[in-house]
């Protein structure tokens, strides 16, 4: 557990960034919980760290716990305290983070690395706000948190191959943020790097390095698995090993040399994309949470793909969402997710134009009473 005080920066200028910006604003004027996805090092600490600090919540702690760090019963103890005597060297009660925590923020990274014992007391606690400390039969505390969660594995997968809780997913993913690969902003590096240079010059009380031209080629080119995280490691290097004052490409990393420049993304193909996702939710019955929420969360399709796709399954149900639901692979009670989720991201397409009796489109007033009655206005 650590306590998470000294401030941080999101750098960058892609505009990738800039919505993550717009959306930590916005996490940080409500009160939900946040899940934040993206691959390891791509600065979903740092995120979490930025919601805090801008939220109502930023005098009261903000306590960071590492879930895949710690076995089932130490997490458990770390997280609900427990009780002396609970286990050998239990020699005292102790409280556990969430109750550190009370009235700031809980940042629970790597979350989908959690065994199913401990999504459950996650669940119950997440509903109940309730402590029950490690060996105690009674709820100690009520606590008032805000859980900020985090992910680099694909929760949509586990909740489909049944390693994670659906009801804990929907719990937890109210915002999600994501936070896409550094290779996929490479643009982002040239605000970094230097960024990343004079804090390391600084700290080590050396001059800052400039980087040749050749050099930030190869670096805005790199493929950059490991991420910011890797990039930032590589300033430190720079740093403490330039001796001249300039970097050129013989001063990079070897893994970076030796590395194939990534090639320039292909182009997507939106025309098809609505198509494509129709074909997996109708005839490959698969849900409409997993084929088509989760890359539009992602940011892995556009509005566009996702109005055409409503537009298509309009004109087969008839202008009726509440059989699009059900054509879409959601259960019935999905209904009103469904249509929040489509509002929120102006995607609800007019359903009138569709709404036909023997191919006639019927009059608006007695159109809006049918859609009144099943509630979707
Ligand atoms: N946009 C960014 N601006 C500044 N520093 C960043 C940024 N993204 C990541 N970092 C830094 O890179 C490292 C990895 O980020 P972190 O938030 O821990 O990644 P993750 O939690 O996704 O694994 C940290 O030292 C963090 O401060
Ligand atoms: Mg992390």
């Amino acid at each position: 557990m650590r306590t998470l005080t000294d401030p941080v920066d999101l750098i960058g200028a892609s505009p990738a960034i800039a919505v993550v910006r717009d959306e930590i604003d916005y996490a940080s004027r409500c009160d939900a919980k946040v899940l934040i996805t993206g691959e390891s090092g791509v600065g979903k600490e740092v995120v979490a760290r930025l919601i805090h600090a801008a939220s109502e919540r930023r005098h009261f702690p903000l306590v960071t716990v590492n879930c895949a760090a710690l076995t089932e019963t130490l997490l458990e103890t770390e997280l609900f305290g427990h009780v002396r005597g609970s286990f050998t060297g239990a020699f005292r009660d102790r409280t556990g983070v969430l109750e550190q925590a009370h009235r700031g923020t809980v940042f629970m990274d790597e979350v989908g690395e959690t065994t199913p014992r401990m999504q459950g007391l996650l669940l119950r606690f997440l509903e109940t706000g309730e402590i029950q400390r490690v060996g105690s039969e009674k709820t100690e505390a009520r606590v008032n948190v805000r859980v900020i969660a985090a992910t680099n594995r694909n929760l949509v997968d586990a909740v489909a191959s049944k390693a994670f809780r659906d009801d804990l997913y929907y719990r937890i993913n109210v915002i999600q943020l994501h936070l896409p690969p550094l290779r996929e902003r490479l643009e982002d590096v040239a605000a970094l790097l230097p960024y990343f240079l004079e804090m390391f010059a600084a700290q080590y009380s050396t001059p800052v390095p400039t980087v040749s031209s050749d050099a930030m080629a190869l670096l805005e080119t790199y493929h950059w698995p490991g991420n910011v995280r890797e990039l930032k490691n590589v300033a430190e290097r720079l740093v403490v090993r330039s001796r001249n004052g300039t970097i050129g490409v013989q001063d990079l990393p070897m893994n970076l040399l030796r590395a194939e420049p990534q090639a320039p993304a292909a182009p997507a193909v939106s025309h098809s994309r609505a198509d494509s996702l129709y074909e997996r939710v109708v005839a490959a019955r698969e849900s409409f949470w997993s084929a088509v929420y989760a890359p539009f969360m992602s940011r892995d399709m556009t509005r566009d793909d996702l109005r055409a796709l409503v537009r298509k399954g309009l004109e087969q149900t008839g202008g009726n969402y509440r059989v699009l639901t059900e054509l879409f692979n959601m259960p019935a009670a999905d209904y009103k997710r469904f249509l929040n989720f489509l509002r929120k991201h102006h995607c609800h397409v007019a359903f009138q134009q569709y709404r036909t009796i023997q191919g006639r489109p019927l009059s608006m007033p007695a159109e809006s009473v049918a859609e009144r009655k099943v509630g979707a206005r």
